[in-house]
């Protein structure tokens, strides 16, 4: 076992001293060291020359999102707890946190290591199975509280007796299966069984429950009876922990297409909304966003214009991602012209349906393009171009990756 903070490809700890995790590797930066947002380059790019595809993140847009998330959590008496899976970018995760979010949620334990640096509030969305997870997962720095998702008595047993072998206690959060389908408990009587199971354990600490309305990504106004559900199933299982001598300090839940009716679910604490940081195709045709809230785009050239009705750009399906969402068909679409659609994806090709718009594009213009969904889109990126009120700079993604793990 090597000492924490060690480096090598047997795991490398993000050391929140280490340079490497504050500043650009891309040349020397003009800015005194005080002033360098962690994860920004401050050497000025301008974009005209920048090389697309690249991913382009508005940071006064963030801003403006993330004051939008934390007013209306606040309005009713609710946490923010945004999940970091769709920036992975410290700097992104401290406007997250200098807007009101209490803490950050992780899915993987690269994020988990990364955003530790910052605050020591981190939720693992997510059961940690195997020895190399839970070995990672009881390395992040002691004053980390720590807390994990979990469904199952192996994962809970797993946890406590790898959190009881390295003298720390992790809070447990019951995962329940509001309708999804992927994972969580479905019967509150099961849920309360493992959460008193939870209560009875060393090494764990009960602290309550969390649910993932994933299924839920129609319209705001027909979500109705999809919320209404999920409600009844939140209740019941609040009931079914009362029943076994237990009070859910913590109810986790929320999701970007249900934002700002969250607080329609009574008992919830706290919401893990991700991807309203930056929103994308799916939140604006569900209604939870407008095309102005949109802060990434991928920038993209257009690279052919020989086939009639089509323009190919260089976003394929390594900078978009081939994720269908939605009834409006394709993967994407033009951030000002939002009736052209990109409709069919090669690696490194996007194609343009330009019929039903009187638009002619020509060769090596650059257009800007809303993905369906746009956390697997930033994961595809190695840096994102942000522009902010100075001019435009590098983002790194100081989370992206799984960064080896052996032990
Ligand atoms: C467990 C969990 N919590 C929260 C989120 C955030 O959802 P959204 O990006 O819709 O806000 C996700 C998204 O996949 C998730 O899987």
């Amino acid at each position: 076992m090597k000492p924490a903070g060690g480096a090598g490809v047997g795991g490398p700890r993000p050391d929140p001293a280490d340079p490497s995790l504050h500043a650009s590797s891309a040349g020397e930066s003009a800015v005194p060291e005080s002033a360098v947002d962690p994860g920004v380059d401050h050497s000025a790019l301008d974009p005209a020359v920048v090389e697309t595809p690249i991913g382009l993140v508005d940071l006064e847009r963030v801003r403006a999102n993330a004051r939008g998330v934390a007013s209306y959590a606040a309005e009713h008496g609710l946490s923010w707890r945004p999940h970091v899976k769709t920036h992975k970018s410290l700097a992104v995760a401290r406007i997250q946190l200098e807007a009101g979010a209490r803490g950050l949620t992780v899915a993987t334990l690269r994020e988990a290591e990364v955003m530790s640096t910052l605050t020591p509030d981190i939720l693992l969305a997510y059961p940690p199975v195997g020895e190399a997870k839970l070995a990672r997962l009881l390395r992040l720095p002691a004053p980390v509280d720590l807390k994990v998702a979990l469904d199952s008595e192996e994962v809970l047993r797993g946890v406590a007796r790898a959190a009881g072998a390295a003298g720390r206690e992790v809070g447990v959060l019951v995962e329940q299966d509001v309708g999804l389908g992927r994972v969580g408990l479905a019967e509150p009587g099961a849920v309360a069984r493992l959460a008193r199971m939870a209560a009875d354990l060393d090494g764990v600490r009960f602290r309550g429950v969390l649910f993932y309305p994933g299924h839920i990504r129609m319209a705001v106004e027909d979500q109705d009876a999809h919320l209404g559900l999920v409600a009844e199933r939140v209740a019941a299982t609040l009931d079914a922990l009362g029943a076994v001598g237990l009070r859910a300090e913590i109810v986790s839940g929320g999701s970007t297409p249900t934002l700002w009716r969250s607080h329609e679910v009574a008992g919830l604490t706290e919401i893990r909304s991700g991807s309203c940081i930056y929103f994308d195709r799916e939140a604006v045709d569900v209604g939870v966003a407008t095309p102005d809230d949109i802060a990434y785009t991928v920038l993209a050239t257009v690279v052919s214009t020989a086939v009639p009705g089509r323009a190919v750009v260089d976003a394929g399906s390594k900078a978009l991602s081939k994720e269908v969402r939605g009834e409006g068909g394709g993967f994407g679409t033009l951030l000002d012209r939002p009736d052209i659609a990109v409709v069919s994806l090669s690696e490194e090709h996007g194609v343009l349906d330009l019929s039903g718009s009187d638009w002619i594009p020509v060769v090596g213009e650059r257009v800007r393009i809303v993905p369906n969904h746009v956390c697997v889109s930033v994961n595809l990126q190695d840096h994102l171009l942000a522009r902010d009120s100075g001019g435009h700079h590098l983002l790194r993604l100081e989370a992206r990756g799984r960064e080896p793990w052996t032990g």
